[in-house]
């Protein structure tokens, strides 16, 4: 979390300003709290910040017009001190000479400040970043250059950071450093060079890229890039590669329409998302489905809708004939399992690639206890995939919406097609029925595409659940996946408490606080729990719940006991209705969508989020 766009460049008629808004402004799915430019003018540095989105901040130009010739910006997702204007980046030294942006937390960093108090430093925010310009400014005053001051600084300090460092009486260059935070380098040889958290800020800039790696620091001249290993001392050889995606994403049409929030886009792009994702080459799968079978313990984990993701991708596995999954919350991971048992599998989940938890719990995994780590990941080039062996890519392609739709689809998707893959490889199945669910898994796609078309019933339901505060969303088996990716997209985009439990486990609790009008969703497809979610469902009305029920096109009996229904257009074979849960599931994220956009809220960036949590 938290966005860092910085330029260093020859371009004579560069407005440094308007151009590190405009990155920052791509980078605002990564918090979006209060930002921040500063640029050295002149041998002094020129500091904007306030709290506040970007463009509002920016509405007189107050960004494009800081006068400079390069520097760095930053948009915030607070960690340390509260989203008002003297927390937020850039933060400087005592000389006022040098100004840092960082992404991360610096864990060390209450020892460091009591420390530099001591030695008569002034703070004048709560962060813990504004450690690092002070510690700078005392390497630098003890005779350090920058580079060296920042690298004899990054090494005092524990946690991840992605740190960026201009001072105002070095203007040839600029330093980055990173640890477990996110940091990328764009450049135009012999021209123009920048730094940023995510490729997307200098897409539209430059495709040649670089990724800087842990416990590395660059020094940044325009068109021109020298890296150094904190630890060895040494220098390393740069190499670029062509980022190979486009800025198409960032747009809100799709196939010429437009539309208006990046979410409803989004999950206009499932239907084909799906269908790519389905298309892949099977063979991509085998190292993954040999690891799988091949390990004595599997693990799954992950954070937030891809963890439900993982879920409902353990069931289809288990179910297809791969072994038991162990899921755990990638933020419960190393406490859960202190010691990795011998010749284990972690499959990490993860849309960004990024999430600080995910990243602990593979490193975790990996250097204490040897285990073999399968990811898949959505971004091409994020941290996991560095850290692991095995990578499959997600098809969702850029999402933008800060809660992920089209990703937890693509997800699942990918899953399922392990668990198929598996019962192929190892005859767990007989080639008739893995064809079946293969056909019917394909199928998915278009039944998204049907939902889209029918959106009426969606919407008039939104309308009804805008007026609650507080929902419950039951479901059995992967359908209680389902429900959790329901119950936390209406959290997300629509501000209202919700819980989703298993429908068996509703009566040791939950059931207490249903009263006359308690609205209350069920998932209910015609699988082996129907004939139990239906007792469930009589529970609650009898207790005067108000049920929603979603269930398949052709259903009776959950239909004529829940007060309303959306209705999936599966076909009514077991193939189909074991494949179903992405359509089920989505259902529930357009419903979620119609509901924030109902309560006037915007569905792309709640507040307190972020898209990449790269925080513990
Ligand atoms: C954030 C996003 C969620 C996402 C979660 C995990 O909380 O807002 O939509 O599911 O992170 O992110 P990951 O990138 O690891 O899938």
């Amino acid at each position: 979390m938290c966005g860092i766009f910085g330029i260093i460049s020859t371009k004579p008629d560069l407005v440094v300003g308007r151009q590190i808004r405009e990155g920052l402004e791509r980078l605002e799915y990564r918090g979006y709290d209060s930002a921040g430019i500063a640029l050295v003018n002149n041998g002094k540095i020129e500091l904007r910040k306030k709290s506040g989105r970007i463009a509002v901040i920016n509405k007189h130009g107050w960004f494009d017009s800081t006068p400079g010739q390069f520097g760095v910006g930053h948009t915030r997702w607070a960690t340390h001190g509260k989203p008002i204007q003297f927390n937020a980046h850039p933060h400087m030294d005592c000389t006022e000479k040098i100004a840092i942006v960082h992404n991360g937390i610096v864990e060390n960093y209450q020892d460091l400040k009591k420390e530099l108090l001591l030695r008569g430093h002034k703070f004048k925010s709560d962060t813990d970043t504004e450690i690092f310009p002070h510690l700078i400014e005392e390497f630098i005053a003890k005779g350090f250059s920058l580079k060296d001051a920042v690298i004899e600084t990054v090494k005092k300090c524990h946690g991840a950071y992605g740190v960026v460092v201009i001072h105002a009486d070095t203007p040839e260059y600029m330093v980055v450093a990173r640890k477990e935070s996110p940091l990328v380098i764009g450049i135009i040889p012999g021209e123009t060079t920048y730094c940023a958290s995510d490729i997307p800020a200098f897409l539209p800039l430059t495709r040649e890229a670089i990724i800087l790696d842990d416990d590395e620091v660059a020094i940044l001249k325009p068109g021109e890039v020298e890296i150094f290993r904190v630890y060895e001392g040494t220098q390393k050889e740069i190499s670029p590669f062509e980022v190979s995606y486009t800025m198409d994403a960032a747009q809100k049409t799709l196939d010429g329409v437009q539309f208006p929030w990046y979410m409803i886009k989004e999950l206009h792009e499932v239907p084909q998302k799906i269908k790519e994702q389905v298309q892949i080459p099977q063979t991509d799968l085998d190292e993954f489905c040999k690891g799988i079978m091949e390990s004595d313990h599997v693990f799954i984990t992950a954070a937030g809708s891809s963890y439900y993701a993982a879920l409902a991708g353990k069931f289809q596995i288990t179910k297809f004939g791969g072994p038991y999954i162990e899921a755990i919350l990638c933020s419960e991971f190393i406490d859960l399992v202190p010691n990795i048992p011998k010749n284990s599998l972690i499959i990490a989940v993860s849309q960004s690639g990024e999430t600080a938890d995910t990243i602990e719990a593979v490193r975790h995994a990996r250097d204490k206890g040897d285990a073999k780590i399968c990811s898949i990941v959505n971004q091409i080039g994020s941290s996991l995939t560095r850290y692991s062996d095995q990578v499959l890519v997600t098809t969702a392609g850029p999402e933008i919406a800060v809660a992920s739709q089209k990703a937890f689809c693509t997800q699942v998707t990918a899953l399922t097609l392990i668990g198929l893959r598996i019962a192929e490889l190892y005859h767990t199945l007989p080639p008739m029925e893995i064809k079946a669910y293969r056909e019917s898994l394909a199928n998915t796609s278009s039944i998204t595409k049907q939902i889209l078309l029918k959106q009426g019933i969606i919407k008039e339901l939104a309308s009804k659940l805008t007026e609650y505060n507080n929902i419950y969303f039951l479901a059995r088996g992967i359908s209680y996946a389902a429900a959790l990716e329901g119950a936390l997209k209406l959290k997300e985009v629509a501000y209202i408490h919700t819980e989703s439990y298993a429908a068996g486990e509703s009566k040791h609790g939950p059931i207490a606080l249903i009263e006359e009008g308690f609205p209350v969703i069920f998932v209910a497809p015609p699988d082996q729990t129907y004939s139990r979610i239906v007792g469930n469902i009589m529970e609650m009305k009898s207790r005067g719940a108000i049920v929603y029920s979603v269930v398949s096109d052709e259903d009776e009996n959950v239909t004529s006991i829940s007060d309303y229904v959306i209705r999936i257009p599966i076909r009514k074979n077991k193939y189909a209705v074991e494949t179903s849960i992405v359509p089920f599931a989505f259902s529930l994220q357009l419903l979620a969508y119609y509901i924030s956009i109902k309560k006037g809220l915007d569905p792309d960036k709640p507040r307190n989020l972020a898209k990449s949590v790269t925080v513990k």
